[in-house]
């Protein structure tokens, strides 16, 4: 008889409706006028704009008697910037579009929620802020990824920075902010050029393995970053070709898939190591959140590795970085301990692969090393399968300086 197995309890929150395929970016106009008449387009700087879809989109929105007014998002957006945006936009707007990659979606969040009131962001983020629950009703919200990373088009919080010396990124976050729709249409990525797939696509596949290792993850979450895991595992380097082949399409649709799939699980269960060390190394330098997350996730999953298989070696999470190791390697890993091994010699591999850059590159030295450890210690360094010692925070970010 195969072993029974346990199932504790656990919760799983929001999710939106999701819309995923090739060529659906043609049903936004009907999902958009679904919800209102008048709507607000949040989007990045002037790709999208200076693209194909551009003018389509335009055009279906005017059929369905949709007015629109847009506004732009530069960057990781600053508090400073939402309230700007709420200000200054019209109060007839009943619907919010985001179309872009994770910060223009976290933008659209922010603004989505604060629209029906029109007060500051300020009174809603953690820490830094007046940490006020937020009791409004966002406007209804569409989440267009145009990159494959963050997930965000899955997720409840909105993550804003503020750069410098006194730098932060801190989360406006509500279970109510998630969009009522994801529309995913892989075809968008076409145009992503190869330094932002990689980057973007070490985000998603960081936040696949953080969440189904991580000490809060259960088997709904498990069985889906698993398929998240395969699809990444077996489309990332095909995407990264670019181009109109089979397989290049192929590739970006398992990427948009796995992005997508690391929202949910992380909504759910949390990350890991990498994402609290991001946190500082995104607020404190120059550095993108994907090269962040993609520079030291061999790094940190070594050190992980190690210290579950010193304090506890019959974890549960040790057996589930072995199946990644023998999912990356095609299946040659052997038992736990050397499938482990494989794992962390797989993810040097695609970081040299990837070119990812060291963050030295970036100005981050010795001398930083306590503050970014002090900064690490946050909500998702909670969901770690492991409590890291200081001593082992800082060697994840010395062997990658
Ligand atoms: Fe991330």
């Amino acid at each position: 008889m195969a072993n029974m197995m346990k199932i504790d309890a656990f919760t799983i929150g929001n999710l939106p409706r999701i819309v995923f395929g090739d060529g659906r970016l043609s049903e936004l106009p009907g999902l958009i006028s679904s919800y209102g008449d008048s709507v607000l387009l949040v989007m990045g700087g002037k790709s999208f704009r200076a693209g194909p879809h551009w003018e389509v989109l335009k055009r279906g929105l005017v059929e369905q008697g949709v007015r629109f007014e847009c506004v732009s998002v530069e960057d990781e957006p600053s508090p400073r910037q939402i309230d700007d945006i709420v200000s200054g936009v019209g109060r007839e707007i009943n619907v919010v579009a985001g179309i872009g990659g994770g910060s223009v979606l976290d933008a659209a969040k922010a603004i989505a929620a604060l629209l029906p009131r029109g007060n500051s962001v300020f009174d809603h983020l953690e820490d830094v802020g007046r940490g006020l629950p937020y009791e409004g009703t966002p406007l209804p919200l569409v989440a267009v990824p145009t990159t494959a990373g963050t997930g965000s088009e899955a997720t409840k919080n909105a993550v804003l920075s503020q750069r410098g010396t006194d730098g932060f990124k801190k989360s406006f976050r509500d279970d109510s902010m998630v969009a009522r729709v994801a529309l995913i249409d892989p075809m968008l990525l076409a145009g992503c050029p190869r330094e932002l797939m990689a980057a973007q696509g070490m985000d998603a596949f960081t936040q696949l393995i953080e969440s189904y290792v991580s000490r809060r993850a259960n088997p709904v979450t498990d069985a889906l970053a698993w398929s998240g895991l395969e699809a990444v595992a077996g489309g990332f380097f095909d995407a990264l070709q670019g181009g109109e082949g089979e397989a290049a399409r192929s590739g970006r649709a398992a990427m948009a898939y796995g992005a997508l799939i690391s929202g949910i699980t992380l909504a759910q269960v949390g990350l890991g190591s990498v994402h609290g060390l991001a946190q500082p190394f995104g607020s404190l330098f120059p550095i993108p959140h994907g090269v962040a997350c993609g520079t030291v996730l061999a790094a940190a999953t070594e050190v992980n590795v190690h210290a579950l298989e010193v304090r506890d070696p019959e974890h549960r999470s040790l057996q589930k970085y072995a199946a990644v190791g023998r999912l990356l390697s095609g299946g040659e890993a052997g038992e736990v301990r050397s499938a482990c091994r494989v794992l962390v010699k797989s993810l040097e591999e695609w970081t040299r692969r990837l070119d990812l850059p060291r963050l030295s590159e970036f100005g981050v030295g010795e001398a930083d090393i306590p503050r970014i450890v002090a900064g690490s210690r946050n909500n998702s360094m909670k969901s770690n399968p492991v409590d890291l010692s200081d001593e082992e925070i800082a060697a994840i970010v010395r062997k990658r300086l």
